[in-house]
């Protein structure tokens, strides 16, 4: 491919890069089930719902993946972009495929057009992922389930990552004050038919999946965002401050604790013959706090996505120099930054490491593997 086509892709690259890597012997995993780290020969993520809808992005095949581009033009219906984030992700191991759709957006309105557009069907689902309990990933997830009620799968479960994805967020504000960041209700899904499992471990979804069950903060400079909050519950409640990981407060019930995102897990794909596609969705557990458990329970050192929101818009040019440096470390294939990553980080991305970067679009397809 010539260099001013991976320009256009938000990409260049010095060349092929090596593939395999370093995985441990025998890929041991530390699932919760005791199973093997599963394994895909295809994975196809798409951008249901993002940031932005780049009319002008360009597709193409990269050295061991290709990007394809929805197209939207006057008089066809084109995506529709907002401060959300939703994927559908479908995979392939020899003839069996399983569909997944992780985070939900923000609003029924751009999801429901965005599955339509893109020609994806639901109900087809064999697993749901809701990566933490902020309005930007389950926004649209309460409508999801009243209007597929009935419609999808039986088997279908929604993995949550703790008790506190189901709690009342909060956000501080500047000038002070709170801003209501709303609570996903938990009865109100299972209501619907929907069962909810608590994946506090690293757990296989749908036996092509996994999430990493929640994150330990191992980096130094990785910190939850200054400003969220939760609505503290009584102590017996699945809202009291034990779940939020902050065992040593004891808040009484409607006061506010910090928001440490106890409950927020990645989801990732080990990739045959490629290594591990990470997911962060918002990354408050840090983006390489994340990596690094989705290595460690998989038992697979080689990375070959890292894949956004890593939430470092409000982030220090500090900070973001020291994830840029640990992206360095890990050596990822690429590096596709969505939602909540920050043009800062984009930016630095680029600069150091511009054959990695990948820019997504809503509707944006990223095939992987075969
Ligand atoms: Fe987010």
């Amino acid at each position: 491919m010539e260099r001013r086509q991976f320009l256009k892709l938000g990409v260049v690259t010095g060349g092929v890069f090596a593939l395999g890597g370093a995985m441990r012997p025998g890929g041991r995993s530390a699932f919760a089930q005791s199973t093997a780290t599963p394994i895909v020969d295809r994975l196809v993520m798409t951008n249901v719902v993002d940031n932005i809808y780049d009319v002008f992005a360009k597709g193409g095949t990269l050295d061991t993946i290709t990007v394809e581009r929805m197209r939207g033009s006057i008089g066809v219906a084109s995506p529709a972009a907002e401060h959300g984030l939703a994927y559908h992700l479908e995979s392939a191991r020899g003839s069996e495929q399983r569909e997944i759709l992780l985070d939900f957006a923000l609003t029924e309105r751009n999801l429901f057009n965005n599955y339509a557009v893109l020609k994806l069907d639901p109900s087809r689902a064999d697993a749901l992922v809701i990566s933490h309990g902020h309005a930007d990933h389950y926004g649209a997830l309460p409508d999801w389930a009243r209007v597929y009620q009935g419609k999808f799968k039986s088997s279908v479960a929604l993995y949550a990552g703790g008790e506190d994805t189901f709690c009342q967020r909060m956000l501080t504000l500047p000038g002070g004050g709170t801003f209501d960041y709303g609570r996903l209700d938990q009865a109100g899904l299972e209501a619907r038919g929907l069962k909810v499992v608590l994946a506090k471990q690293a757990t296989s979804v749908a036996g092509h999946a996994f999430t990493t069950g929640q994150i330990p903060r191992l980096t130094d400079f990785e910190r939850p965002p200054a400003a969220a909050r939760l609505v503290a519950g009584a102590m017996d409640s699945a809202c009291s401050p034990v779940h939020f990981g902050a065992t040593k407060v004891e808040a009484k019930p409607g006061e506010l604790v910090a928001d440490t995102f106890q409950g927020e897990h990645a989801t990732a794909y080990h990739v045959k013959n490629r290594g591990l596609v990470v997911i962060t969705s918002c990354g408050h557990a840090g983006v390489i706090n994340s990596v690094r458990q989705a290595q460690k329970v998989a038992g697979i050192d080689k990375v070959h996505a890292i894949v956004g929101g890593f939430h470092l818009a409000p982030a220090s040019d500090d900070i973001v120099a020291k994830t840029v440096e640990a992206f360095k470390a890990i050596n990822p294939d690429y590096i596709i930054p969505s939602h909540c990553t920050g043009l800062n980080t984009i930016i630095a991305v680029h600069r150091a490491m511009p054959q990695k970067l990948v820019m997504p679009s809503t509707g944006t397809r990223v095939i992987f593997g075969v």
